[in-house]
């Protein structure tokens, strides 16, 4: 086939598309040639744990957000591929809440039976993406990390899949140059043992501050106060929980709140978001949202509206993941096959307001679970993407609140059935808080597995 496409990123978004390009491929299908940029030396995005913080050895930003001890913050059951379960990966059923290594595992398993690797040009940065309207191509220029080397190619499609956890929002708080302990975003969270005795200040009121504030309890902190902007997360939290409203300065070790309180800390961790951050873009291509179920500017989610050969994928806020990404990847595919149309551009912004719309009425977490759910059957309809049962993986989500308003430091010890084979998982040997080796061998270690039991 005679044209070209650059995936930028081999994370699960940038992995996906590859894997539905191969899916094509395998089908009979001509596909285009095909080059994915991935500044990492591997591929696996978010998932591969670095210590490392700040620059990575080559000057780069670095990507890694996920810390030590950091577990599935949601049941597999939602995020499992439909063209590879769980079980067949691991060639038996496992519980529900895996950590990091083990997630880690999966997604590789499936890539790593696919033959994509030769795609994926490893320690290569994309610096540069530039739109020629006369030729109608892109130019992606690179830098090859360990030769530090430029070198610039042209692209009929660019897949823009480098994520958007990872560029820190991190807001200035009065006094904050003056604390006598340590600042951080969570984005430079590595460790929760370094907070053992501490007692900590973390700002927001979102996934990050929950299971940041959570482990760092398991882990031996004093105390966890959460400082929210907008409401409380409102769980039953134990003692050593508080949750205040928004901090207004640091004095010394002093925080004060809004409400007039204050309290004594060691430490500050900013949960505070992530920001949409696509340096290599310029202004008329670029993507301009904040963590929302629907971005504007992308029909169905994808497609950039200023440039139809420009696609995003991931950049929606998350419940289902890893299968979203397949959704939208497949849908990607097809478009760029010619197997489904691109409507003409009005059509596709008052498509993509409509969309706008309909989130903006979002009310609560249900709804907002079967918006995205609605949003990935309409992904689907289209595509060749194995039939998966998206409803009965949102009423999991649903069982997911209800098991986390329960129990807040116990919900990880449940199980739920898998859309895909029908099996309940078993219990994890260990419950979540003195589960404290979170590493793939302690986790599957099989003789003390607890039988399935169906979660309430
Ligand atoms: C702390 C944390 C915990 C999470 N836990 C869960 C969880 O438990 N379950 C779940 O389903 N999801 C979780 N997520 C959500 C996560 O976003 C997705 O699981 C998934 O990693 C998103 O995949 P992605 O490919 O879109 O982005 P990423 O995983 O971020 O991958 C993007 C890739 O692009 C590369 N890249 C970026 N910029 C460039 C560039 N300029 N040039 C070349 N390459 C570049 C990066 O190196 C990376 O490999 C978590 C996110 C965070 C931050
Ligand atoms: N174990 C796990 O699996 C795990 C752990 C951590 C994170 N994650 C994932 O990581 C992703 C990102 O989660 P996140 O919590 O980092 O980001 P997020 O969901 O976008 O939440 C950002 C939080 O920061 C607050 N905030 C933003 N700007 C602020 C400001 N200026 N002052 C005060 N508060 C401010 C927001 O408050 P408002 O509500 O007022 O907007 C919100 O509470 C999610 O997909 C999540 O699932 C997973």
């Amino acid at each position: 086939m005679s044209f070209r496409v650059a995936i930028l990123g081999a994370g699960p978004s940038g992995l996906a598309q590859l894997r539905a390009f191969e899916s094509a491929r395998r089908d009979g299908a001509e596909v285009p040639e095909i080059v994915c940029y991935e500044k990492q030396s591997d591929w696996g995005g978010l998932w591969n744990y670095t210590w490392r913080t700040g620059l990575d050895a080559y000057g780069e930003p670095v990507h890694g957000s996920m810390y030590r001890y950091l577990w599935s913050n949601g049941p597999k059951e939602c995020l499992e591929f439909a063209d590879y379960s769980f079980e067949e990966h691991f060639g038996r059923p496992i519980p529900s809440y895996p950590p990091r290594a083990v997630l880690r595992d999966y997604i590789m398993g499936r890539v790593a039976k696919s033959n994509v690797r030769q795609y994926i040009r490893f320690s290569t940065a994309v610096h540069w993406v530039a739109h020629d309207e006369t030729t109608g191509k892109f130019a992606v220029t690179v830098r090859d990390l360990k030769k530090d080397e430029l070198s610039t190619e042209e692209f009929d499609h660019v897949i823009v899949a480098t994520g958007h956890f990872s560029t820190p929002n991190a807001p200035y708080f009065e006094g904050l140059e003056k604390f006598p302990g340590r600042v951080l975003h969570a984005h430079d969270f590595r460790d929760a043992m370094e907070f053992q005795g501490k007692d900590l200040l973390l700002i927001g009121s979102s996934y990050s501050a929950e299971d940041i504030g959570t482990q760092c309890h398991k882990y031996g902190a004093k105390s966890v106060t959460f400082s929210y902007r907008s409401k409380p997360m409102g769980f039953d939290w134990p003692e050593s929980f508080a949750e205040v409203p928004l901090l207004t300065e640091v004095i010394g070790k002093t925080a004060r709140f809004k409400d007039g309180t204050s309290k004594e800390v060691d430490a500050i961790i900013l949960c505070t978001g992530y920001q949409h951050h696509f340096p290599f873009l310029p202004n008329e291509l670029t993507l301009n949202t904040h963590n929302r179920l629907y971005p504007e500017g992308l029909y169905k989610g994808i497609v950039s509206l200023a440039n139809p050969k420009l696609m995003f994928l991931g950049m929606q806020d998350q419940y289902y993941t890893f299968n979203m990404f397949d959704a939208q990847a497949w849908y990607a595919r097809d478009l760029m096959l010619g197997r489904i149309k691109v409507p003409a551009g009005p059509d596709m912004a008052a498509d993509c307001t409509e969309w706008v719309a309909r989130e903006e009425q979002v009310a609560n977490p249900f709804e907002a679970i079967d918006f995205q759910a609605a949003y990935i059957l309409d992904l689907l309809e289209p595509t060749d993407y194995p039939a998966f049962d998206v409803t009965a993986v949102a009423e999991i989500f649903k069982q997911w609140e209800h098991h986390k308003e329960a129990d807040i430091l116990g919900y990880r010890n449940k199980s739920y059935r898998s859309t895909l084979t029908g099996t309940l998982a078993p219990g994890h040997h260990t419950p979540w808080m003195d589960a404290m080796d979170d590493s793939l061998e302690a986790f599957l270690y099989e003789e003390q597995s607890q039988p399935a039991k169906e979660s309430a």
